[in-house]
């Protein structure tokens, strides 16, 4: 669930960018619809929200009563090469809210996909052309990506994903220490959440699930 420019190279696939320099960030997380189905095929509820600029993707109280998509131009959730079973997905949205202040719409969809239960891999929404004027990274490539992981826990139930709830996008002086609160929860009460601070190379201080290996 970070958010972060490419490692390495840009893969070659055939993603429509249509919003490109319109993204203002998201998260992909997921939870099984019954924990304790352990075997055969695991039922997981996955949840995406994002944001767009809303001079490019417009949401206002009418769009949001309509209940239409939103930001669905084509564009979609990847998975790496090592699970066949997840079912490429569009990124639309229904708009739950926005910001005039901020030009920024948000919202979210849900869908169930079936996937073996003891697999893990990763799934990723990315493209290029992240937002330009910023002292770091401007113009850079961009990805939301989400690791699935149906191995049983040693307590016997499916992992859920953690949560975590912030701006998308935060503005920061350089050069001066700031403190930024990510509010974070996890279904799994024992779990322990860490924050990963991503670069443009990989993660500061764990594994990197980022491998797509297409
Ligand atoms: C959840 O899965 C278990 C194991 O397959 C099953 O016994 C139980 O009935 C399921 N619960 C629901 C609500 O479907």
């Amino acid at each position: 669930m970070t958010i972060r420019g490419f490692p390495f190279v840009f893969l070659f696939l055939p993603i429509t960018i249509v919003y490109a320099s319109h993204f203002r960030g998201g998260t992909i997380t997921w939870r099984p619809w019954n924990d304790s189905q352990t075997t055969s095929n695991v039922q997981l509820l996955v949840r995406q929200r994002y944001s767009w600029r809303r001079g490019s993707v417009y949401c206002d109280d009418a769009t949001i009563a309509s209940g239409s998509l939103i930001a669905n131009g084509g564009n979609a959730i990847y998975v790496s090469s090592t699970c066949s079973s997840w079912t490429i997905s569009t990124t639309a949205i229904y708009c739950t809210d926005y910001s005039v202040g901020f030009d920024v719409s948000s919202g979210e969809s849900f869908y169930t996909q079936s996937i073996p239960a003891n697999t893990q891999f990763s799934i990723g929404f990315y493209s290029g052309a992240w937002l330009g004027v910023l002292v770091v990274g401007g113009g850079e490539k961009w990805a939301v990506t989400c690791r699935i992981n149906t191995i049983v826990r040693p307590n016997g139930y499916i992992n859920s994903s953690p949560l975590a709830t912030t701006l998308r996008v935060i503005y920061k002086a350089v050069n001066q220490q700031h403190v930024h609160v990510i509010q974070m929860s996890d279904n799994d009460g024992t779990d322990t959440l860490k924050c990963r601070w991503a670069t443009s190379a990989g993660n500061t201080n764990s594994y990197d699930e980022w491998c797509w290996c297409l």
